[in-house]
């Protein structure tokens, strides 16, 4: 089989040795800089790193994989994955429901909206992809696992209550994170609405419009009243534009799961987002330490669906165990493969377990490792 090495791996794609090996040692791979990974591994961690491993078999001798780059000519546009934060009661669920009716064009779907933590909204200008509620810890544990899946914030806060405790914590996730803001000032049909304050507030964290001098993006909207709602959406598709968000759809599918959970009849269910690639029914995955076959795709309006490319949430049937929020999901070549690496990674999980009284996540495990 074709090998290759993790300092030749690593220079291929001109990144360092240290990060292959974290890399591979969260897919339960030990190995150090001068020894062979085989061809399937290889792919896995490449894809990591937006690259992908192709074995150049023009000589018997020759079975090294080459390692490239997504090509620009192979990477279409996708639709921006926006978080939504802010303070309790603040309007964040309302906001979104505002978009959602005042742009809701699949009605047919009828009213049994299934909630699977993200949805997609079509407006006239293109689509848009919310993260629901993923709350703070979600969202802090995806970023701790490097799953990555926001593109940028909408900070709500109420006009009428100003910048509070949470309204803070977001904002310092999301520069943690490198994620840019967008400020929804929300409520402003309150009486009490002051959204000078507001503004004066938040630039004292240096969240600060344009008529001030800066260059946050401000909206200023009513949830509750569908008031500069589609001021809103156009500078989200401004921001998102300004982004050039892009990704390539003909490649196995590469995630993060959002949510799971236990479902009495289907088992272990989880909502994917799909951040690269195309997941497909049938496909041999692992998540965490978790492994399966995706048995069924519902997309956000519980239709099931047979596909689900860059930018899309899903929910995933096939799990052979509940995976966490923030767990990287890859899709690997067979079902075999997927088991080895799940099994292996609770089999270190286990020895772990034996070796210390306090339980601690998988990634606090791999890097102690
Ligand atoms: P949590 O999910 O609990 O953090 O709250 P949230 O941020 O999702 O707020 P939610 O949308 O549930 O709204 C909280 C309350 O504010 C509800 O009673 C809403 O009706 C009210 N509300 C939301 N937006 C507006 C608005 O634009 N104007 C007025 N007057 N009330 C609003
Ligand atoms: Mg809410």
């Amino acid at each position: 089989p074709a090998l290759v090495t993790v300092s030749n791996l690593a220079h291929k794609m001109s990144v360092k040795a240290a990060d292959v090996i974290r890399h591979l040692l969260t897919l339960g791979v030990h190995a150090s800089i001068n020894e062979n990974v085989d061809y399937d591994t290889a792919t896995l961690v490449a894809s990591e790193f937006g690259f992908e491993v192709e074995s150049a078999e023009q000589s018997e001798q020759d079975l090294l994989p080459t390692v490239r780059l997504d090509r620009a000519e192979e990477m279409v546009s996708r639709p921006p994955v926006i978080t939504v934060m802010g303070h309790v009661d603040h309007g964040k669920t309302s906001l979104l429901d505002a978009i959602r009716e005042t742009h809701v064009i699949d009605q047919e779907a009828g009213g049994i909206t299934q909630h699977i933590g993200a949805y997609k909204v079509k407006v006239p200008k293109g689509e848009l992809v919310f993260l629901d509620t993923p709350g703070h810890e979600a969202f802090t544990a995806m970023r701790a696992r490097g799953a990555q899946v926001t593109d940028f914030v909408v900070l709500v806060v109420a006009a009428d209550d100003g910048v509070k405790d949470q309204t803070i914590e977001a904002i310092n996730h999301s520069r943690a994170a490198n994620v840019p803001i967008i400020v929804a000032v929300n409520k402003i049909d309150k009486p009490e609405a002051d959204p000078e304050k507001v503004i004066r507030e938040l630039s004292q964290h240096e969240l600060i419009p344009e008529s001030w001098g800066g260059d946050t993006l401000f909206a200023y909207v009513s949830a509750k009243f569908h008031q500069g709602i589609d001021e809103f959406l156009d500078l989200i598709l401004l921001q998102a534009e300004m982004m050039e968000l892009k990704a390539r759809p003909d490649k196995r599918g590469i995630g993060a799961v959002i949510e799971a959970r236990l479902d009495k009849g289907k088992g272990p269910v989880a909502t994917v987002l799909v951040r690269e690639g195309t997941l497909k029914l049938g496909d041999a995955f692992v998540a965490g330490i978790h492994y399966g076959k995706v048995r069924a795709m519902l997309d956000h309006e519980g239709k099931p669906v047979e596909e689900a490319g860059p930018a899309t949430p899903v929910e995933v049937q096939g799990f052979a165990g509940v995976p966490e929020a923030g767990d990287v999901f890859l899709v690997v070549d067979e079902e075999r493969i997927a088991r080895q690496i799940g099994e292996h990674r609770q089999q270190k999980i286990r020895e772990h377990e034996a070796a210390i009284v306090s339980p601690a996540s998988v990634d606090e495990l791999l890097a102690r490792m």
